[in-house]
């Protein structure tokens, strides 16, 4: 091998390491041929929640545009945190990603004094992929027959009822704390691995209500299996015409929004981010995900709203908020 030769290949060798040694797993080739391989996407919640639900409706697009598999794995616990943190610590090569929320991106960073990551710090951010509206829900045998009664009721009976949610920080637990400190109320928090299963207690029964998002509740509510008293938006969801806001039911100060979007590890190739969001932003224009989306009751994004920039924006405004009304967790 001549010198020339051995020095291009100490060169390139060189090359590799420095980039290794920047935290950077992924070389310029790699990136630009990126997927060669099945990506994980990361839920941090049960299955059939509502993140689980967007999450699979828009990676099955993805995963047609990519030409690559996406699995989806559900990471549970700590109210989404424990997944966020392990994405975080992920190789930042494209093959991990994570669906996050207003919960686990904003809410989680001022209930959590030691959370092992930041949204902003820790994470790229790749695509919006929904708004999800909040409705006060309640288990179908619940005495209050409407917004009215239930607000009667939960503060007469402050400390016999229970909430259900997904853990601190989660966004049923987050919604729930603003609509319970609007009331001044104190019920028994009941925490579940995510607002799927707590739905099926609600379903069942052995909680009374539940501050969820919209996708959770449509199936439900339209099978007559819980009651929906309001949504906490300005206007009524096209899924749930017959639902009042909270401002038609005299709530008007619980007002509650949530949104699910992609993250990719810091440092995560701009060329792989760029795939990924385009892919995500095909998906949201595929009729058959959107009508998916709508019939759930979600918000889908315009197109200005679904670049990293926008995101980036949206977390940053939404750390602050919530940095801004919540306390650590006691
Ligand atoms: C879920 O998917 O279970 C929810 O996003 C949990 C929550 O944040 O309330």
């Amino acid at each position: 091998m001549s010198w020339c030769s051995r020095a291009r290949s100490i060169g390139w060798l060189a090359a590799v390491a420095g980039i290794v040694g920047l935290g950077v797993s992924t070389t310029p080739a790699a990136a630009q041929n990126y997927p060669t391989r099945s990506i994980t996407m990361i839920v941090p919640f049960a299955a059939g929640g509502p993140t689980d639900v967007i999450a699979r409706i828009v990676t099955a697009h993805m995963a047609q545009t990519l030409g690559q598999s996406i699995i989806i794995e559900n990471v549970v616990g700590a109210g989404g945190t424990t997944a966020t943190a392990r994405a975080a610590r992920a190789a930042n090569d494209g093959y991990t990603l994570i669906t996050g929320h207003m919960g686990t991106h904003a809410a989680a960073v001022p209930l959590y004094p030691k959370l092992a990551y930041h949204p902003e710090r820790d994470f790229e951010p790749v695509a919006l992929l929904a708004g999800t509206p909040i409705l006060i829900l309640a288990r179908k045998d619940f005495a209050p027959k409407d917004t009215k009664e239930f607000v009667d009721y939960i503060k007469a009976n402050s400390e016999k009822v229970n909430a259900a949610h997904a853990g601190v920080g989660s966004v049923s637990h987050v919604s729930c704390e603003l609509l319970n400190s609007i009331l001044d109320v104190k019920p028994v928090g009941v925490p579940f691995n995510g607002t799927g299963p707590a739905m099926n207690a609600l379903v069942a029964g052995q909680v009374d209500y539940m501050c969820d998002q919209i996708v959770n509740a449509v199936p439900q509510i339209n099978a007559g299996t819980i009651k929906a008293y309001a949504i906490a938006t300005p206007e009524r969801n096209p899924a749930l015409p017959n639902v009042p806001t909270t401002t038609e039911a005299g709530l008007p100060k619980f007002q509650a929004q949530a949104w699910n979007a992609i993250f990719a590890p810091k440092g995560t190739p701009a060329p792989i981010l760029a795939k990924l969001n385009a892919a995500a932003a095909k998906a949201l224009d595929d009729e058959g995900v959107r009508k998916r989306l709508l019939e759930l009751g979600s918000v889908i994004p315009a197109p200005a709203d679904r670049t990293p920039e926008a995101l980036a924006a949206l977390v940053k405004g939404e750390v602050a908020k919530w940095s801004a009304v919540l306390k650590p967790a006691s």
